[in-house]
């Protein structure tokens, strides 16, 4: 027997569930029936029908009709009733759009929720989960090694001054040293006094001095930070790049410090196999300086892969990580009102590029790709 609308006369909580209940049953069942365009027609007028549609009979017979202290009970319900009814004439017409499709096409149907056309057989909206870009990752092991032995990290501008970034680490104007560094510098600043003209840090040296002069000795620090120099990019080159620097300054801190502190920071970060080499290097702020190189993590030192030469290494066995001295004296001048008298304290200073070791970590052959923010490549580390 087709459902028609009873009158209420019992507005108890029981009694009004019993009759949405009924009423949402009988649509549901009546759904069932549909299989064309006619009868979907049928069905939607004869339940949200302005004019008598049962939706309306229900708003005349339940809610008008009710008592005033039961109206906003009996709202509720009619409320709900009224969605359920909505949803499923809405569903009947997206199956009978769905049947018709030919199962060879897409099927774009209506969605409930989306209130726009959802192809249905297309894979779900996915949200990209990110990745740590490689070269950050390594950044953050370097500095975990370091924070684990007492260092704090440091940051500084990469927009510097001359005096920072040369003069102050005992560059002297003109000095040729300072040709080793290809440095960027910001245009317009001919008329500043050179100490205070505008450059693309070269190193993060800078920060050792920066540190200094804000926090007395003694200190230990790990300074991260991108820097800049006017090589054009290539394969193993880029106008910007990533350095670590390392700072520690203490009473009686003496080489064999350096030598421990570095060795042990190496095998932390490749394997307790790896051995280290200290080979005599310039630099001019510490003295004396030293280049430090582990035993090649590709081919473990031999310098062959196999019958092939190992190209990293270049058959050496050998990789150059840092630069890496005891601070100059003349350095802890700059500082000196702040504590770093050269004749009470001493120190070593250190310098690595993360991008280089990034690359041999990764085994990726072309720098570039770091930079260029191709999320195929990116991807691979997540
Ligand atoms: N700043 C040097 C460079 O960029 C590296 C370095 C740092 C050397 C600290 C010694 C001490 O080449």
């Amino acid at each position: 027997m087709a459902y028609t609308v009873p009158k209420l006369t019992d507005y108890s909580a029981a009694a009004l569930e019993k009759a949405a209940s009924a009423c949402a049953d009988a649509c549901a069942s009546e759904m069932g029936t549909i299989r064309t365009d006619a009868d979907l027609k049928t069905f939607r007028d004869r339940w949200l029908a302005r004019k008598n549609g049962i939706l309306t009979q229900i708003n005349d017979l339940w809610l008008k009709s009710a008592p005033k202290a039961e109206r906003p009970v009996v709202g509720q319900k009619v409320n709900w009733l009224k969605k359920h009814v909505e949803g499923l004439v809405e569903v009947a017409g997206n199956r009978l759009l769905l049947q018709r499709a030919p199962a060879t096409q897409y099927r774009t149907v209506v969605s409930l929720d989306f209130g726009g056309p959802v192809d249905i057989t297309l894979p779900g909206a996915r949200r990209p989960i990110g990745a740590e870009h490689p070269v950050i990752r390594t950044m953050h092991e370097i500095v975990s090694v370091f924070q684990k032995l007492g260092y704090s990290v440091a940051e500084g501008p990469v927009v510097e001054t001359d005096y920072y970034n040369f003069e102050a680490l005992n560059f002297p104007p003109d000095h040729p040293a300072r040709d080793t560094q290809d440095t960027l510098f910001i245009a317009g600043q001919e008329s500043k006094p050179q100490r205070e003209r505008l450059l693309l840090r070269t190193h993060t040296s800078p920060v050792q001095i920066r540190t200094m002069e804000k926090m007395r000795p003694p200190i230990r620090i790990v300074i991260p930070g991108t820097v800049h120099r006017n090589d054009p990019p290539d394969a193993s080159h880029s106008p910007m790049f990533h350095q670590i620097e390392g700072l520690a300054v203490d009473t009686n801190i003496t080489f064999g410090d350096l030598k421990g502190t570095l060795d042990h920071a190496m095998k932390a970060l490749f394997g307790s196999n790896v051995k280290t080499h200290f080979r005599p290097s310039f630099f001019p702020f510490t003295e004396p300086s030293a280049e430090l190189y582990v035993t090649c993590f590709i081919c473990g030192g031999s310098g062959k892969r196999g019958a092939d030469a190992c190209r990293p290494c270049k058959q050496t066995g050998w990789i150059e990580v840092l630069g890496c001295g005891m601070v100059d004296p003349n350095v802890f001048e700059f500082v000196k009102d702040n504590g770093y008298d050269p004749k009470k304290v001493s120190g070593f200073a250190f310098g690595m590029g993360v991008d280089r070791l990034a690359l041999l970590k990764y085994g990726v052959d072309d720098l570039q790709y770091f930079f260029q923010g191709d999320v195929r490549f990116l991807e691979q580390f997540g």
